[in-house]
């Protein structure tokens, strides 16, 4: 098949679905073919050779089940950054991007504050801010799996972050004192589980829900992780369920912060959350 005609069978095959074929045509042949996809305009008669239409066709059956192509290409651009992402991490969204900016702009004054990124997959928003503004940053997951993918995102964008492994139900042993919190945790509810997108029944269940019974749990563990290590005049940004302000507002009344910020993501959904102490 020539590339014209491969794009065709992509086009015929995608048109049934909602998904943006052309597009996804030509990242994957840019990506894991290594084509320019200029070809399919400058060169149409160009010979797809057998291993890039096994390529092809084997990703195009993904796609066809829901796969998300990021996981295909193994990347996901976040922040300005490609990140490395696998089955073993959440991909990134767009709405943390405004939590990492939120936090860049509170700290871009020099100062090196300590900060941890408690749950940090593919460590997407503390490597980010490592190489905005000059940080300690340290990233925690309970998963050795995430932590290996934070060890290649640490590597490959040149960053200088320190990764542990800690699981945020138990006390932390470290004695290390914080002055910035941030966590983009579990937070889906288990019973809409149904109701989410397809594409999220790729990504780890372990970095999407909370547990049953208990949606606000991994807020509750933050806060009481911050009772210990957080220092005095520190700061707690989270991203959060719009779905459970009014709970979360109510977990607030144990922990007293002294001020609490609630932002709008950019669909209009209150997201993000900053809380001082
Ligand atoms: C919603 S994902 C966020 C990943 C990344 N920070 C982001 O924003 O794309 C939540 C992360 O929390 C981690 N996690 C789940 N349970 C945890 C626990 N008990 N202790 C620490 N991390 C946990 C998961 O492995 C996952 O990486």
């Amino acid at each position: 098949m020539n590339i014209i005609e491969f794009r065709d069978f992509y086009r015929s095959e995608l048109q049934k679905t909602n998904k943006e074929s052309d597009y996804i045509f030509k990242i994957l042949l840019k990506e894991i073919c290594n084509i320019d996809p200029l070809k399919i305009a400058l060169d149409p008669n160009f010979n797809i050779k057998p291993e890039n239409d096994m390529l092809l066709r084997e990703s195009l059956k993904k796609i066809l089940r829901n796969y998300p192509l990021d996981y295909i290409i193994n990347k996901k651009s976040f922040f300005g950054y490609d990140f490395y992402v696998d089955e073993n991490v959440l991909i990134p969204r767009p709405e943390t991007e405004e939590l990492v900016q939120w936090v860049i702009d509170d700290n871009n004054n020099g100062d090196k504050k300590k900060l941890i990124d408690l749950g940090t997959g593919s460590g997407c928003i503390g490597i980010s801010i490592s190489k905005a503004i000059n940080l300690d940053v340290t990233l925690a997951d309970i998963s050795k799996d995430a932590l290996h993918v934070c060890k290649i995102n640490n590597d490959i964008l040149e960053s200088n972050v320190k990764i542990i492994e800690y699981d945020l139900n138990t006390e932390f042993t470290e004695n290390q004192f914080f002055d910035i919190i941030i966590s983009n945790p579990p937070y889906l509810d288990y019973y809409s589980k149904d109701e989410i997108d397809e594409n999220v029944n790729f990504e780890p269940h372990i970095a999407l829900f909370a547990p049953i019974d208990d949606p606000l749990h991994f807020y509750k563990q933050i806060l009481v992780f911050a009772d210990r290590n957080l220092n005095k005049g520190g700061q707690i940004y989270l991203e959060i369920n719009p779905a459970f302000i009014k709970e979360f507002k109510s977990l607030l009344t144990e922990f007293k912060p002294n001020d609490v910020n609630f932002r709008m993501d950019f669909r209009g959904k209150k997201r993000l959350v900053k809380l001082s102490f």
